[in-house]
């Protein structure tokens, strides 16, 4: 494998979970530079290591890898873009920035030759975007059902099983460092459709602007509703869901569902994350780990940076090959 330089940005919940994990592992890899905003706050690294000039990462030759772990997607795209074009490969996990900005970081990608990889931005520790690539690649893939937000999940799951109120829920959700800094794209269905989109890339070569996808959140659920599942001896996930609506079309959507207990996403509880695969030959598979967290995380985002010691990037190979012939079905059919 190819030693990496790293170059870092961003160093809050999942920054500092991959740094914990490179600490403990003995990998042929170093970070030269941890580019920040916020100088000021205490931090147990030698104040070196950091630097408020993203000049000093993306123009330094020694740094071959750009890691962008920041929470602002306009300024992720901005780093993303220029340390493409300086010819360093990238890996994020900005689901944000990827989804609204998919097809032009493919192209820039491609043209320079680098990769540019986000396993971390969807569904953390499950490594669906690699399945999707790679195991699914030659199968045609009928209806992805996931609960794909870590936050949402956690809240609901308290609701039922705790009875803790959404507000307390979601209070904690944030305090363990799963929820989105304005948690509205979480409750609201934001994040997962952004994770959607990234999905439904990869599944069916279809890349749509996630402001085309229908998505409703949790944050309107009342005590009613809760009640009313608990005596169907069902439960409320927040669901995201890709069907193939007819020839050629895709249906994709994020919204409240009623799970049954038979279904494997009734199982999925607090952060954990589940996406249920339905194909035309390999019939179903589930895939279930922690959707959320700075280790979950950051594990995702070292197994893109350990892929990158041998040059591994993804291929697209639907998007390549079936983009032409798909389109999305619009919400307004859905309904
Ligand atoms: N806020 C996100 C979630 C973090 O709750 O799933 C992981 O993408």
């Amino acid at each position: 494998p190819k030693k990496l330089t790293l170059g870092l940005f961003g160093f809050g919940v999942v920054g500092q979970g991959l740094l914990d994990i490179i600490s403990s592992k003995n990998l042929n890899l170093s970070i030269k530079k941890i580019g920040i905003k916020h100088p000021e706050k205490q931090r147990t690294l030698s104040a070196e290591l950091f630097t408020t000039n993203p000049d000093e990462i993306i123009n330094d030759p020694e740094i071959d890898t750009v890691v962008e772990l920041i929470n602002d997607a306009d300024a992720a795209y901005e780093l993303v873009k220029r340390s493409l074009l300086a010819g360093k490969s990238v890996v994020s996990a900005n689901k944000k920035l990827i989804a609204e900005h998919l097809p032009e970081l493919i192209s820039l990608a491609e043209e320079t030759g680098k990769s540019f990889l986000y396993e971390g931005a969807a569904c953390a520790s499950i490594p669906i975007i690699r399945n999707l690539e790679e195991y699914y690649d030659n199968e045609l893939l009928h209806e992805i059902r996931g609960i794909v937000n870590g936050s949402s999940n956690y809240i609901l799951s308290k609701i039922y099983q705790e009875q803790m109120t959404y507000h307390a829920a979601l209070k904690q959700a944030q305090d363990l460092g799963f929820a989105e800094t304005d948690p509205l794209l979480d409750v609201g269905g934001y994040d997962p459709k952004f994770k959607l989109s990234i999905i439904a890339a990869h599944a069916y070569g279809l890349i749509v602007d996630p402001a085309q996808i229908f998505n409703y959140g949790i944050q309107y659920l009342s005590a009613d509703d809760i009640r009313f599942s608990t005596e169907k001896g069902v439960r409320i996930k927040l669901v995201a869901r890709a069907i193939p609506a007819e020839q050629h079309a895709i249906s994709l959507f994020v919204m409240p569902a009623f799970v049954t207990a038979e279904e494997p996403l009734y199982q999925v509880e607090n952060e954990y994350n589940g996406v249920v695969i339905q194909a035309a030959f390999a019939d179903r598979q589930f895939f279930y780990g922690k959707g959320a967290g700075g280790h979950p995380t950051g594990s995702a985002v070292l197994s893109d940076i350990a892929a990158l010691r041998y040059d591994y990037r993804y291929e697209y190979k639907k998007y390549h090959t079936l983009k032409q012939h798909l389109t999305l079905k619009t919400d307004q059919q859905i309904c």
